[in-house]
């Protein structure tokens, strides 16, 4: 099977405690997007929206796609929310790419888009935990960081690992974040810092954590016979895939393996018909340094128990043989939740363009995302190329 689908154009809001309302936001994201594509686009030629969010503090929780169409400026455009908590972003653009297949429609708009900052600490973590699973970890007072945390201890004592490898993640993916002018956070930390930092879910401390984090992205996705004549050189989609899990993590066999993610991979390789050896970088979800380390080997790319000493190694750094988060991945850049998973298709556009300014990679030519929903219990893959 050839490409899939192209990106033609890409837009990023910056991310972090921002003073700007949703409405703004996703207005700043679409219109980077728009403008970004080389020969111009028309966006009366949109023919469907698509908006993912959790919809974070209640504001417009119903019917919000709506407000993309008026923020874009695309009246009377389809539009559909799509809600699959964190993995929200990767499955709105599974969806766009799905009605560019069927011949719906020559091009799509797909926003992603949280505000998480305006509400108060106590509504943040009713918020969060809406996307775990209620009875047996919400209602029981477990949060996201405590049930990554109880992840943590489990991986680390089956695999004998030091937590030197979840602290490897954060000093990384702050020093990608250093280089990435949208990123919440644009400072280095020490593995000191890291081994000092207070804690929030032991064995994960501050710096074991994504942030909370205001921010959208949007994309505009063209056929594929017709990519050319937005840009002379787009990015494809060659290869998607999407699995989901038993919510509550208690119900699954394995605590350290999130099977929704292989499944996914498995099937986005299938797809592209492409080898994991030929990939140049993964954007990969890692809402908590843990996450990381189990994407590395859900994804294909370590076996169970060794993406630590890969990450220790340097493996995974800038420089490294295979380069992931280049962007920062959630832990710097932030975690805006339904704007996530079209962040890193974000990045992976302005990498395979060769446009990524101080953090980009050495001539990248084919690219993996990796987007989860709660503790793993959803997760999107998606496989790009440059040519
Ligand atoms: N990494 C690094 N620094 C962080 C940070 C993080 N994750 N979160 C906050 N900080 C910094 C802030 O910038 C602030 O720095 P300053 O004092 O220099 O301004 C300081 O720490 C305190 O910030 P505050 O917002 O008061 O922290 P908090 O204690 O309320 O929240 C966490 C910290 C880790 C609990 C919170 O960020 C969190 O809940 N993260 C996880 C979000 C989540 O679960 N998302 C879904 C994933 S599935």
């Amino acid at each position: 099977m050839g490409h899939r689908a192209a990106i033609v154009g890409a837009g990023h809001t910056r991310f972090g405690v921002l003073d700007a309302g949703p409405r703004t936001l996703l207005r700043e994201a679409v219109d980077r997007a728009v403008a970004s594509v080389d020969h111009g686009v028309d966006r009366a030629d949109v023919g469907e929206a698509f908006l993912a969010t959790l919809g974070f503090g209640g504001w417009q929780i119903g019917n919000s796609s709506a407000m993309l169409a008026e923020e874009a400026e695309m009246p009377g455009v389809a539009t559909t929310r799509v809600e699959n908590a964190c993995a929200s972003g990767g499955s709105a653009i599974r969806a766009a790419v799905g009605a560019l297949e069927r011949g719906e429609h020559d091009l799509v708009l797909v926003a992603g888009l949280e505000k998480m900052t305006d509400v108060s600490n106590a509504r943040r973590r009713y918020w969060l935990g809406v996307s775990g699973d209620t009875e047996w970890e919400r209602l029981a007072g477990l949060t996201f960081a405590g049930v990554y945390g109880l992840i943590a201890s489990r991986y680390l004592s089956e695999h004998s690992v030091s937590a030197d490898a979840l602290a490897a993640v954060a000093v990384k993916n702050h020093e990608n974040g250093a280089l990435n002018p949208n990123a919440q956070f644009q400072k280095r930390i020490s593995i000191e810092d890291v081994r000092r930092a207070p804690r929030v879910a032991d064995p994960l401390g501050l710096y074991d954590c994504c942030p909370v984090s205001d921010g959208a992205a949007a994309l505009l996705l063209a056929r594929t016979d017709r990519a050319r004549e937005f840009t002379d050189s787009p990015v494809y989609i060659d290869g998607m895939g999407a699995g989901s899990d038993r919510l509550a993590v208690q119900e699954r066999a394995d605590l350290t393996r999130f099977a929704a993610t292989r499944w996914a991979a498995d099937q986005a390789f299938h797809a592209a018909r492409a080898e994991r050896k030929s990939v140049s970088f993964l954007e990969v979800h890692d809402c908590f340094t843990i996450a990381e380390l189990l994407a590395l080997e859900d994804l294909g790319f370590a076996e169970p128990g060794k993406a630590g000493a890969l990450t220790l190694e340097g493996a995974t750094r800038r420089d490294g043989r295979l380069p992931v988060n280049p962007d920062g991945g959630l832990k710097a850049k932030g975690h805006p939740i339904g704007a996530t998973g079209v962040s890193q298709a974000h990045e992976v556009f302005l990498q395979l363009r060769g446009a990524a300014g101080a953090r980009q990679l050495p001539h990248p030519d084919r690219a993996l995302t990796h987007n989860v929903g709660g503790a793993g219990a959803t997760a999107t893959v998606t496989i790009f190329s440059a040519s």
